[in-house]
C-alpha cells in the first residue's frame, strides 16, 4: 500500500513498505505546513527544480536523515557542493532505487537555485513505489507532452498545480488531468502565497464533470493512494 501525506504547496511524502520520501521540501515558509524540518523521517529527498519554495528544507532534511537528494544533475551537484549526497538525473531518465523507482518529466518553468545557481531545466516526477505509479508534474504549464507520459507510464495519481501565475491555473489543470490520464487527481501549489489562490474544491467538481475522479487532500492529511 502505498500512503501519501500532503503539506501544503507541492511538498508531499510517500510512504510504502517501510520507505519514506519526501517531494519538494518546503516547510519553513510554508503556511499550510503542520510539521518542522526537524519532524521530517524519510530515505530520500527528491527535489522537482531549483525556486525556493522546492528546494526548501532539503539541506537540513538530508543532513538530519543522513539521506540524499534525487534531482536534476545540476541541482544534485549544488547539493554535493554543500557536503549532502546527491544522485543527479535528467528529463526522460528514469533509474531505481532502494525504495522505488523515478522518472523525470518535462515541465515547462525556470530552475534558478535559491542563491542564483544555475538549476538545469525543471522536472516533474513520474514516482512508482508500492506497487502504484504518481506523476506530480511539477511546477508547470499543461503540455501535450502529459498525454504521452500517461500512455506509457499510467498513472494512479497525478498532483497537477492549480494556482495559476506561476503554473497552470484551474482551467488547464483540468485539461491537464484529462491528458495525462490518472486514474485520480489531486490539486496542488495554491493559496501558499497572495498570488495563486484558487479553489482546490472547484478543481474536483470540474474535473468529476469531465468524468475524471478528483480528491481534494487537506493540509497536513494522509490517505492512501
Ligand atoms: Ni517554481
Ligand atoms: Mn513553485
Amino acid at each position: 500500500m502505498l500512503k501519501l501525506t500532503y503539506h501544503g504547496h507541492s511538498c508531499f511524502e510517500l510512504e510504502a513498505e517501510g520507505k519514506r520520501v519526501i517531494v519538494d521540501p518546503f516547510l519553513t515558509g510554508n503556511v499550510h505546513a503542520k510539521v518542522k524540518p526537524a519532524d521530517i523521517r524519510v530515505d530520500a529527498i527528491l527535489v522537482s527544480h531549483g525556486h525556493g519554495d522546492h528546494v526548501g528544507d532539503a539541506v537540513q532534511i538530508a543532513k538530519n536523515n543522513r539521506c540524499g537528494v534525487v534531482s536534476n544533475f545540476e541541482i544534485a551537484n549544488w547539493f554535493s557542493a554543500q557536503g549532502v549526497e546527491a544522485h543527479g538525473m535528467h528529463i526522460g531518465g528514469s533509474h531505481t532505487f532502494p525504495w522505488g523507482r523515478v522518472k523525470l518529466t518535462p515541465a515547462w518553468h525556470g530552475s534558478s537555485l535559491p542563491d542564483g545557481s544555475y538549476g538545469g531545466t525543471p522536472a516533474g516526477l513520474l514516482i512508482w513505489m508500492g506497487g502504484k505509479c504518481v506523476y506530480f508534474a511539477g511546477d508547470t504549464g499543461i503540455h501535450s507532452d502529459m498525454a504521452l507520459y500517461g500512455r506509457l507510464n499510467p498513472i494512479d495519481l497525478a498532483l497537477l498545480p492549480i494556482g495559476d501565475n506561476f503554473t497552470m491555473g484551474l482551467d488547464d489543470a483540468v485539461e491537464a488531468a484529462a491528458l495525462c490520464q490518472a486514474k485520480e487527481v489531486m490539486p496542488i501549489h495554491y493559496d501558499t502565497f497572495p498570488v495563486i489562490p484558487a479553489d482546490p474544491h472547484e478543481f474536483v467538481k470540474r474535473c468529476q464533470a469531465r468524468g475524471i475522479k478528483g480528491r481534494v487532500v487537506e493540509f497536513g492529511q494522509t490517505v492512501a493512494v
